[in-house]
């Protein structure tokens, strides 16, 4: 960049006259065009440090995990979408003492809840700790842009949980998706899942690393229940779509618990079968203008594998005329320019990624690291083992990888980046937070991340997604305006 001052860039520019000056100035306005230009392209690495607040636990019995007044009262109520399309939802909760009733009634009005259904329940045991009734629930034929309420229980054993209203599902284009990852439940896990509350979202997209139960004494279910209770303020009235981190495996053969993912299995429905996947830790959904394809990153996924098989069909099976936006979900970012987790995505990208460019998608959301990491649109598909064709390079039809990691867990900040900061990378903050997403129409999104800084509320990193299918193809555009005419035409 030139270092003379831009007051004395104007003065120097003004003292240019006649042809020779006019050209003069045009060419020097072009050059700091130039420069500027260079400068939105290269990655910024934030110089903020926060002051953290302690990365431990919110105690078990404070407030904030408050257990709810009555005999067997339903609590840790949550609820995700229940099929491919988004006319269902998944009702689930846990009671203590019982079973008790396994219904829930439903309606469009507070006053009438006129639809019922029949969920069913089931508990585990891991190591000493069992766990409470936990209970499913599939309210099915839901109609789009209408607003649900519904109470969980009957009979005089259960008193109603109360009025939760469903998510106004839509089919519309305009959706506000928030992004949250690795919560855990300290008191930075509180503020940012406040801060998310905040933010008018609609639908969270979960990538990873729910409760951190497994980091307490024989991975305590307890901390699982709490987790529940903590998230259920914002889990109970709109879906959480869920993917699996490695906290959720607890793979503990020292304690002869040999399956994995028992407790997120158990209490975490999702609806693989909808999109028919084999594996409730891989699965797709369709919301509003979005086709959201939700991996394990902590599954098989080489070559012939069910998840590989999985995804090559549902790839193909993404219709951008119904849904626009094609989102990928993962726990292990594929690009991270961290020191902590660094690489631990590439068994991946080199399983997928020549996939997201092929099938444009358009960003794809991770977790894992406890840092901010927003990438530009780059790709390394020509990799070879013998090309030496090894670096990422700028690639418009590749996603923007971005890592969200940081919902603000007990194990603290990833706080070291490598230096220097990658090509690829565009901006890189360790600070917790969380993001949103809002698909604006088939053609633009607006996309920013907000920064959880000691509790404020600080918007902090911005950008406008153009759609990759429908944004980046004149011709594309164009035939489907024609095609609306000849359709108008015709009436
Ligand atoms: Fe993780």
């Amino acid at each position: 960049m030139p270092t003379v001052s831009f007051y004395n860039f104007r003065v120097f520019l003004s003292k240019s006259t006649g042809m020779c000056g006019l050209l003069f100035n045009l060419f020097v306005w072009s050059l700091c065009l130039l420069c500027l230009v260079d400068l939105a392209l290269a990655g910024f690495t934030s110089s903020f440090i926060r002051s953290e607040w302690p990365s431990i636990d919110i105690p078990f019995d404070s407030p904030e995990f408050a257990v709810p007044d009555g005999y067997n009262v339903p609590q840790q109520v949550h609820i995700t979408q229940g099929d491919y399309d988004g006319k269902a939802v998944i009702v689930s909760w846990v009671t203590i003492s019982e079973p008790g009733s396994n219904v829930v009634l439903y309606g469009k009005s507070k006053e009438a809840y006129n639809l019922s259904a029949q969920g069913k329940f089931k508990n585990y045991t891991f190591y000493n700790y069992r766990s409470g009734y936990i209970h499913h629930c599939l309210l099915s034929e839901l109609e789009h842009n209408t607003k649900y309420y519904y109470k969980i229980g009957t009979g005089n054993l259960l008193e109603n949980f109360g009025s939760k209203h469903l998510l106004r599902l839509m089919q519309m284009h305009h959706i506000r998706f928030g992004i949250i990852g690795d919560l855990g439940q300290t008191y930075n896990s509180l503020s940012t899942l406040e801060h998310y509350m905040k933010s008018s979202g609609q639908t969270v997209l979960f990538v990873g690393d729910l409760s951190y139960a497994d980091k307490h004494k024989d991975n305590d279910g307890n901390r699982w229940d709490s987790w529940g209770r903590l998230i259920e303020r914002s889990a109970a009235y709109q879906p959480w779509i869920w993917t699996v981190g490695n906290h959720e495996i607890e793979y503990r053969y020292d304690l002869g618990e040999l399956s994995t993912f028992k407790a997120f299995c158990h209490r975490y429905a999702t609806p693989y079968a909808a999109s028919q996947s084999s594996s409730p830790l891989w699965y797709a959904v369709r919301r509003a203008s979005a086709h959201i394809i939700v991996l394990s990153s902590y599954s098989p996924f080489v070559k012939y594998t069910p998840q590989w098989l999985w995804l090559r069909k549902e790839l193909h099976q993404v219709d951008r005329e119904k849904t626009p936006w094609l989102i990928v979900l993962t726990h292990a970012p594929i690009y991270n320019s961290n020191d902590a987790h660094y690489m631990e995505g590439e068994s991946m990208r080199a399983a997928f990624e020549r996939w997201f460019v092929q099938f444009k998608v358009d960003v794809v959301f991770s977790g894992h690291v406890h840092a901010y990491e927003r990438s530009y649109r780059i790709s390394n598909i020509n990799y070879g083992i013998t090309s030496g064709n090894c670096y990422p390079v700028p690639d418009k039809s590749a996603p923007v990888y971005i890592t969200v990691g940081d919902g603000g867990n007990l194990e603290g900040l990833a706080s070291r980046f490598l230096e220097p900061q990658p090509e690829y990378s565009a901006f890189r903050e360790a600070s917790y937070g969380h993001s949103v997403l809002e698909l604006k129409n088939r053609t633009h999104a607006f996309y920013h991340w907000i920064r959880n800084d000691d509790g404020k509320f600080v918007p902090t990193d911005h950008a406008i997604f153009h759609n990759q299918y429908w944004a980046s193809n004149t011709r594309r555009r164009l035939k489907k305006h024609q095609h609306l005419v000849s359709l108008t035409a015709a009436y």
